[in-house]
């Protein structure tokens, strides 16, 4: 795999959402980059929008509005953006009355500035005022420019319930918490995304449970720093953590299964690992970034953990869950990173037995603390060499990872037909792993089967059903 895939691994994804469309009102087309976080936003966009009666159309051409929820993670992301940009420009010069929005990250760090930049865009709409794009995109259809950007310390769109547009039925994210209040010095998400705020458990419980009802077998929970999560009732008698509304999530049905993200190492718990260990719908996979394998770098990064911390959690892990898969996000050339560092986090990698990790080489976000504090100090090509000994370093212990599945048997949710043929389906075991065998008639997305892992690459297992 070379560097630049695995970039376009989470940065090139673009997701094209669709729904049946309604005979009335207008066409809306939305386009999502960046992390699951941004995915799950779209869906409450979508949401707003039907209200409105607009309906989803994965025809650009038909769009009457043109939405693009964007990322700042990297410059690459935001590089991403513009070229889309581009493309939509040239439709709204054959479609004048077209509109063109800018959401999320992008949006929120750029705010007017992006408007004076890119003179197409008619909405520029931050990750919290999305209830607000139905009056943006009427102040937008009277020639006007519509600008929400306003961060705020409460939403956490609770009450809306999001239009699973792009679905195959069977898994969907659940947003339960929203912003960071970390600081890690290289990262612009706690400026994009605004203070870190936990969303009442019972809305999402209750989401959970329609999920199920309509036949959906695995939620992921997410959130920036899941560990973090915090919520106590109004009158301050109820308070729930994490571990609890894993627990209250794994309560709902036991075929339902319960997957969560980001773990930070800093905060996730021994009850948080033992209340995996006690259910067995809670999936045994972690993801776990350690960003760099170096306490000095991981130092300067303001992760507030080291080596040592990271390596301790790792032990435990497989301590109390001897089965569970971790996997991690990689840093490589981050500011004043030496050799010596960069071998710290292949060994890390080695050490940790990651199933996958997502690679990245360091970009500097403006405004960010690294931005002002520590010069941007390691050549492209370090840089772009580092990495891809890292993504070497990864690949080969994904394979022997594999590898050593060979022979196991796992139970596996069917999400759909595998990408190479529709002979065979694709699902994942609890260890999030990717799992493709033949089809049998009386099976169909949706079921659980015990499939025996014959074969293995660095990306998936292959293998047979045996029940
Ligand atoms: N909240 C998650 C990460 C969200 S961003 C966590 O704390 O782990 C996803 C990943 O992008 C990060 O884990 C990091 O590896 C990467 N990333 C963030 N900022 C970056 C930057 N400036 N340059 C390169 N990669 C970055
Ligand atoms: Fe960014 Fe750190 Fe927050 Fe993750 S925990 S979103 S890396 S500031
Ligand atoms: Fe990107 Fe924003 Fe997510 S910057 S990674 S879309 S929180």
């Amino acid at each position: 795999m070379s560097v630049q895939e695995v970039l376009v691994d989470r940065q090139g994804e673009v997701l094209v959402q669709s729904s049946s469309p309604s005979s009335h009102g207008k066409r809306f087309y939305i386009e999502s980059y960046g992390c699951a976080m941004n995915f799950s936003d779209s869906e409450i966009v979508a949401s707003i929008l039907q209200e409105e009666s607009f309906s989803a159309t994965t025809d650009l051409e038909q769009a009457d509005l043109i939405l693009i929820n964007t990322c700042s993670i990297r410059e690459k992301a935001e590089e991403n953006v513009r070229q889309r940009l581009r493309v939509f420009e040239k439709i709204k010069k054959r479609k004048p009355g077209t509109l063109v929005g800018v959401l999320g990250c992008m949006a929120e760090r750029l705010k007017e500035k992006l408007l004076e930049e890119e003179k197409l865009v008619d909405i520029v709409v931050g990750p919290d005022a999305y209830r607000d794009l139905p009056k943006l995109i009427g102040t937008a259809s009277d020639g006007e420019k519509g600008v929400n950007v306003f961060l705020s310390r409460e939403e956490t769109y609770a009450d809306i319930s999001p239009v699973r547009l792009d679905s195959n039925g069977v898994t969907a994210f659940i947003s339960i918490m929203r912003g960071c209040d970390n600081m890690c010095s290289f990262c612009v998400v706690p400026y994009t995304r605004g203070r870190e705020r936990s969303r009442d458990p019972y809305s999402i419980i209750a989401e959970a449970s329609d999920l199920f009802s309509r036949g959906y077998r695995d939620v992921t929970l997410l959130g920036q720093n899941v560990d973090s999560y915090k919520w106590s009732s109004p009158d301050e008698t109820e308070k729930v953590n994490f571990a609890d509304l894993l627990r209250r999530t794994a309560a709902v049905d036991p075929l339902l299964r319960i997957r969560f993200s980001t773990s930070h190492p800093k905060d996730i718990t021994d009850e948080v690992l033992h209340t995996i260990a006690a259910h067995r719908n809670i999936c045994n996979y972690i993801h776990l970034p350690v960003q760099s394998g170096s306490s000095i770098v991981l130092k300067r990064m303001n992760r507030t953990y080291d080596r040592e911390w990271y390596r301790e959690r790792v032990e435990r892990i497989r301590t109390l869950l001897p089965d569970c898969a971790i996997s991690s996000d990689i840093i490589a050339g981050f500011c004043g990173e030496t050799e010596e560092d960069h071998r710290e986090t292949l060994e890390m990698i080695r050490f940790a037995d990651y199933s996958m990790s997502y690679m990245f080489y360091y970009s500097e976000r403006p405004g960010t603390l690294a931005a002002k504090k520590y010069p941007d100090d390691i050549p492209y090509d370090t840089k772009k060499r580092r990495l891809q000994e890292i993504v070497d370093c990864q690949l080969e212990i994904s394979l022997r990872h594999n590898q050593a599945d060979i022979g196991k048997t796992f139970e596996v949710l069917i999400e759909g037909n595998s990408k190479k043929s529709d002979a065979y389906f694709k699902g994942r075991n609890s260890q999030n792993k990717m799992v493709v065998f033949p089809k049998r008639e009386d099976l169909k997305v949706g079921d659980y089967v015990m499939v025996k892992v014959l074969d293995a690459t660095s990306a998936t297992l292959k293998g047979e059903i045996t029940a």
